[in-house]
């Protein structure tokens, strides 16, 4: 089941900023800024939907996203599914209903930029330039770099931040189109 996490869904939170912490610990070091995040996140300019399962109720994963350009591109961030319990539909499900949540507010666009931080892709450890573009038309994974996760939801490769988080270490963009195009 995929619910909100409102302001008051104290254990949502609470599990929400432990996944973090331990699925994205190059964003989040620690408890303390997992929990900032959290709480940017409740904003109600902002989306947080969680992926709770139906017995005991426990976050298996959760969803956020922000306005990047106003009335036409939201951003994905952050997503992370708790440990061991990847490739079982939990993220599809999440970026699934995130799309749904985000077209409703009439926007066409689904953007996420996904960091290379460990070597994870072809675009790592080297120098992108000047030939950018060149680099990232033969991108290939190297060991399980979420963006074929994206790639899978329909995502399309648009671009590249060169050394966004240090020298070699890249973040890769995506974006999703969710809605056609007015005539
Ligand atoms: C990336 C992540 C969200 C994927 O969630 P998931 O629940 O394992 O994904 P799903 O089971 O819903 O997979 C959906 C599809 O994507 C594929 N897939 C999942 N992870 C993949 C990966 N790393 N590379 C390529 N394909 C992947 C699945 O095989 C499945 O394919 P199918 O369409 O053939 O069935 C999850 O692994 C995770 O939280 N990773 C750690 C945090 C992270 O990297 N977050 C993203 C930061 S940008």
């Amino acid at each position: 089941m995929i619910v909100e996490i409102t302001p008051g869904a104290r254990r949502l939170r609470a599990e929400a900023a432990r996944v973090l912490v331990d699925r994205l610990p190059r964003g989040w070091p620690d408890l303390r800024a997992a929990k900032a995040e959290v709480e940017a996140m409740l904003d109600p300019s902002r989306i947080a939907r969680a992926f709770v399962e139906d017995a005991s109720g426990a976050l298996l994963g959760w969803i956020g996203a922000l306005e990047l350009y106003p009335g036409h591109v939201w951003e994905l961030h952050p997503l992370a599914v708790r440990r061991g319990y990847d490739r079982r539909g939990i993220g599809r499900a999440l970026v699934l209903d995130l799309e749904e949540q985000v077209r409703r507010r009439g926007i066409q666009t689904l953007f996420v930029g996904s960091d290379d931080e460990d070597g994870e892709t072809t675009l790592a450890g080297r120098d992108l330039y000047p030939d950018v573009v060149a680099a990232l038309a033969s991108l290939k994974d190297l060991r399980g770099h979420p963006f074929g996760f994206y790639q899978r939801m329909g995502f399309s490769v648009v671009g590249a931040v060169p050394d966004a988080n240090g020298p070699g270490k890249p973040d890769i963009l995506l974006a999703k189109r969710l809605a056609a195009l007015d005539p």
